[in-house]
């Protein structure tokens, strides 16, 4: 398997000479102004050459668009500035598209496609100079940048046997700002963590379900909290069965690989045992076939991505064992793969949950509220104050928002704003969905407690179901179906999964809201 690339960011406040043919500086351009933001600091001739090119509109700035030239400009008068300038071998403008629109989350995804330009060019070193945009250039900017440069250079190769020259030579990232300080290290320090979480969530939604049944989820679970210090505290198939998660188990029947309740731990060092718990629930479902209830094959083989909740919560607590939140966290993935065969259930098969009720499963393939039915039950048995769950459970949701945000659903609104607002602030957009009884025919059985499935579109009723679960407990939910997978490859990104969630869990427990409110 191929190793991923570490990247080093660092900070400097002055643009060191470059000599070498691997490095380049990076240069910001807005596609409405013909001053190049920060760039005064290439020096006089430099800046009229990038200028030049932008004036004669040979670039025109807009998002998503790269120039890569080389320069020989002369030296100009004696300044120091201008000697760095003369040996600048080569530049690459960035557009950054309109000024008003400029923010965080359009420089983390610039910075991950320069990274992936600097890939496809071999550069080793770039400098890249922060685009000084008035009073949105606050220091959560570097950060974005970070970030970007992070996650850009994620690849989804594990099975591609390519020659050295193919991969990433880029080693340093410098960010060029006047500004420095130990707050901004840390911020670079903590965009690394995240960015590295977010990937390791990636590359196991990548997996093909064959490589990652729900043992082998459970097993890189364990080994990431061995490497971490988490506490692990899994529950096998006979566990399950005993312990009452008749949903999870009856999901997980029809496959020869067994369903596993994968449970993490995170306890800050001066945690008292009656402090809060937050539990983050992901949907763990490693390959979904419908069951008997079995999908058409079109696009089927996305269905490997199906447990991308299951990984984000594990990857939010990897973060968290670096980051050290003042907070009591646990992950819980109910992981199995919905499978036919002659020992599935049934459409009309019965099963008991945790919780205690029962549950008509309709359709084999609503299987997702099924299983995550017990692990908001089993998030609640380990006395969690507040539940996050994260799960590709509808594609009405997709129909509803398409593939930008994710849908939030809420009994409680305090908790909806804390989630809704660092989703914001991690740049994973979601948007608030009703949950009402209007909907509630659609889970009523007439043999059961509950059925899983009414009809389509089913993404407010399959909500509705959970909430059932969640009952008085302030709890989200998250039906991230959309913006779990770029189906087709981006500037910013490759195909496949793309770590959602995994920034806005951490945002929300480190919890420092612009607005310095406290949950
Ligand atoms: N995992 C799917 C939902 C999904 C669909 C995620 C597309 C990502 C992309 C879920 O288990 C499912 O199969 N949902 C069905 C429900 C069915 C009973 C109508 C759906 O939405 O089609
Ligand atoms: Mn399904
Ligand atoms: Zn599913």
């Amino acid at each position: 398997m191929n190793k991923p690339n570490r990247l080093n960011v660092e900070l400097s406040s002055a643009l060191s000479s470059t000599t070498s043919n691997g490095e380049a500086f990076v240069v910001g351009v807005f596609a409405d102004e013909p001053h190049l933001p920060g760039a005064e600091i290439l020096g006089q001739n430099l800046l009229q050459a990038c200028e030049q090119l932008v004036s004669d509109g040979d670039f025109k700035g807009e998002e998503a668009t790269s120039l890569l030239f080389h320069t020989s400009a002369a030296p100009e008068g004696e300044k120091e500035e201008d000697k760095a300038a003369h040996v600048a071998r080569r530049l690459l403008l960035l557009g950054l598209g309109t000024h008003a629109d400029f923010d965080a989350d359009l420089l983390r995804r610039a910075a991950a496609m320069t990274v992936r330009v600097a890939r496809d060019k071999r550069l080793r070193s770039l400098h890249f100079i922060l685009p000084e945009a008035g009073e949105r250039s606050a220091p959560g900017m570097v950060r974005a940048l970070a970030e970007g440069a992070h996650l850009g250079l994620y690849e989804n190769d594990f099975y591609q046997t390519r020659d050295e020259e193919e991969r990433s030579a880029l080693e340093l990232l410098t960010i060029v700002t006047p500004r420095g300080g130990d707050e901004l290290r840390e911020d670079l320090e903590r965009a690394r963590i995240v960015s590295e979480s977010a990937n390791w969530a990636r590359s196991l939604t990548d997996e093909p379900g064959a490589a990652l049944p729900p043992r082998e989820f459970a097993r890189r679970a364990a080994e990431m909290a061995g490497e971490f210090g988490l506490k692990v505290e899994s529950l096998n198939a006979e566990e399950i069965r005993a312990g009452g998660l008749g949903g999870l188990a009856g999901i997980g029947q029809g496959s020869d690989e067994e369903p596993v309740l994968i449970v993490l731990r995170y306890e800050p060092s001066d945690a008292a045992p009656e402090d809060e718990l937050w539990a983050f629930v992901g949907k763990g479902i490693t390959f979904d076939t419908g069951g008997i209830s079995i999908k058409h094959g079109l696009d089927m083989y996305e269905m490997k991505s199906d447990m991308a909740g299951g990984a984000a919560v594990l990857g939010a607590l990897r973060a968290a064992a670096q980051l050290k939140p003042h907070r009591r966290l646990a992950a819980i993935v109910p992981a199995a793969e919905n499978m036919p065969s002659e020992k599935s259930i049934k459409p009309g098969d019965i099963v008991r949950t945790l919780a205690g009720f029962t549950l008509e499963v309709v359709d084999t393939d609503a299987e997702g509220r099924v299983v995550l039915a017990d692990g908001i039950a089993y998030a609640k048995s380990l006395g969690a104050s507040r539940i996050v769950d994260l799960a590709t459970l509808t594609g009405s949701i997709i129909v509803a928002l398409g593939d930008h945000r994710a849908g939030l659903f809420s009994n409680d609104d305090a908790w909806a704003v804390a989630v809704e607002s660092a989703a914001a602030r991690a740049g994973e957009p979601v948007w608030r969905m009703p949950l009402s009884d209007d909907y509630k025919k659609k889970i009523e059985s007439p043999i059961a407690d509950f059925r899983n499935y009414g009809g389509r579109p089913d993404a407010i009723s399959a909500a509705l179901l959970l909430s059932k679960f969640a009952a008085d407990t302030p709890w989200v939910h998250l039906d991230m179906a959309g913006p779990s997978w770029y189906g087709d490859p981006l500037p910013h990104a490759p195909e496949g999964a793309s770590g959602w969630g995994v920034r806005t869990l951490v945002e929300l427990m480190l919890n420092d809201n612009d607005d310095g409110s406290t949950l």
